[in-house]
């Protein structure tokens, strides 16, 4: 049997969507919690540096009031922004709207001149204002702030903004590696936790699949099959039990089914062995009534005869509705060598005899074709398929009998009945082998016809696990009957099985 496929919904698993969803949802509370801590920091990182340039223009401004900008040259190095200023602080003095000093401290602790080209962004620094992030041509981003001097110049301070920044990306670096692993570790271990907890849906759709596979139409059919290990804790628990109730239920449907197909099966094989004695003793004393000759009055000589054929032919009923329900409850065919050339033989004899008006043809191979199975059942086959091409065809027709052994199928046997007369009617050719199966019923009633024929053909083939099939046209009918070289009997056929003590 084939293994479940997993639980699957618009062809992806459930398992790999819900290990997707996990990811998702944890990528997004990753990334939303990257993203406030890095704003965070930066608030926080600018505020510091902030506060770093309040105190760098303080200096700067207590400096430039003992140096005013008469006091040329510069004064030396370390003292132009006063004492203490870190590395890379930017100093410049604003005059009448000029830039007249502009300085940058570098690493000798010299300082180093600014490059005009940035002098328009110095200007732009309003004094007393916020500080402000701007950006200069060679020395990168800087925070800069501006305070009017008592002597009425403008001094600008500015801090780089670099080591913020590398503080921020090393986070940002940090953050990115982090999340990274943390959702292939949730991936990896999501995908294992989920496999784990669906896996008892697995057992449930295992147990599905076996009893989908099993036939339940016909037959005695145990039912044995449940979900193994359930956990009514759990919502796949659950459904494991449900599935074990139902199949509960299920399995007594069945047993009842077949107890009561088995009880009308005994009914009906119980009655027509019942009817049995009465018919043959009512055709028994009609035939003797009758055999008083010219005591017995006319009426009641036609009477007689009457009272005879009906009898007779509520007698082949029963026998027919017997043979059915032994076949239908299993009782073992008999399986011995059968000469089926030689049951051709007999069968276009006797038919040969009962319609002499038709003409008969036989195809017969020159080995005789011989098959294990049950002799008097198939020589009844034969002889309902030739009653049926004498009894609804017109005299003048051809019936041709056929037989071939066949090389493969474990030397099987092929015999067809084939007639040129006017065909099944197409509405009837599908039901053809069902039982009472007939074609226009009061005239068919008329002539004694039962429609149990093909009926009991399709029976005593199938218990031989054969098949019978049947084409039909306006001037061609041929039925074809195919049975295995072992020919099997009833016995040996789990579909026909009948449980031991079933007598019929
Ligand atoms: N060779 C045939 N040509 C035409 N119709 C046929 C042929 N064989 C069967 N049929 C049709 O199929 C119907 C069913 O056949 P079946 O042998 O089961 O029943 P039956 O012949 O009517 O009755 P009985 O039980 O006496 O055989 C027939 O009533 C007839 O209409
Ligand atoms: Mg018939």
């Amino acid at each position: 049997m084939r293994a479940p496929a997993p639980v699957r919904s618009q062809g992806r698993t459930l398992r790999a969507r819900l290990v997707a969803t996990v990811l998702i949802l944890l990528a997004l509370a990753c990334a939303v919690i990257g993203v406030v801590t890095a704003l965070a920091l930066r608030q926080s990182l600018i505020g510091q540096l902030d506060d770093d340039l309040r105190s760098a223009t303080q200096r700067f401004a207590h400096s430039a009031m003992q140096h005013p900008p008469g006091s040329q040259p510069p004064p030396p190095s370390g003292d132009y922004l006063g004492p203490g200023q870190v590395l890379g602080t930017l100093g410049a003095r604003i005059q009448d709207g000029q830039v007249v000093g502009a300085r940058v401290s570098n690493r000798g602790g010299e300082y180093q001149a600014l490059d005009p080209m940035d002098y328009p962004a110095l200007l732009a620094v309003r004094p007393g204002a916020h500080p402000v992030s701007v950006s200069l041509s060679n020395l990168g981003s800087y925070r800069m702030a501006a305070v009017t001097a008592p002597d009425g110049s403008t001094l600008v301070v500015g801090l780089p903004e670099a080591r913020s920044h590398d503080v921020l990306n090393e986070l940002v670096t940090i953050e990115l590696v982090v999340i990274g692993l943390t959702l292939l570790g949730a991936g990896v271990a999501g995908a294992v936790l989920v496999r784990r907890e669906l896996r008892p849906l697995e057992r449930v759709a295992e147990t599905a699949a076996k009893v989908s596979a099993l036939p339940l139409d016909r037959g005695e059919v145990e039912l044995v099959e449940r979900v193994p290990n359930v956990d009514p804790a759990t919502e796949v628990g659950q459904v494991g039990a449900a599935l074990n109730r139902m199949l509960d239920n299920v399995g007594g449907a069945l047993e009842a089914r077949q107890e009561s197909e088995m009880r009308l099966r005994q009914f009906i094989a119980d009655a027509s062995h019942e009817l049995r004695t009465p018919l043959a003793a009512i055709r028994g004393y009609a035939e003797l009534t009758r055999r008083d000759g010219p005591a017995v009055p006319r009426d009641t000589a036609y009477a007689l005869i009457r009272i005879s054929s009906q009898a007779e032919r509520m007698t082949t009923l029963v026998e027919d509705l017997l043979l059915l329900a032994r076949l239908d409850a299993g009782r073992p065919l008999e399986r011995a060598p059968v000469d089926l050339t030689r049951l051709v033989l007999d069968a276009v004899s006797d038919a040969h005899a009962a319609g002499p008006g038709h003409r008969w043809q036989l195809a017969l191979p020159d080995e005789p074709v011989t098959i294990l199975g049950d002799g008097s059942r198939l020589a009844q086959v034969l002889a309902n398929l030739l009653a049926n091409a004498r009894t609804h065809t017109p005299p003048g027709t051809s019936v041709t009998v056929g037989l071939a052994q066949e090389t493969d199928n474990g030397g099987g046997a092929v015999l067809t009945v084939s007639d040129t007369g006017p065909g099944i009617p197409a509405a009837l050719l599908p039901h053809i082998f069902e039982r009472f199966a007939r074609g226009e019923k009061s005239r068919s009633r008329a002539q004694g016809s039962t429609g149990l024929g093909l009926a009991i053909v399709h029976a005593v083939v199938a218990a031989h696990r054969g098949a019978v099939g049947v084409r039909s046209v306006p001037g061609l009918t041929e039925f074809t009957v195919r049975l295995p070289g072992g020919g099997l009997g009833a016995a040996d056929a789990p579909d026909h099985a009948a449980p031991a003590g079933t007598p019929v």
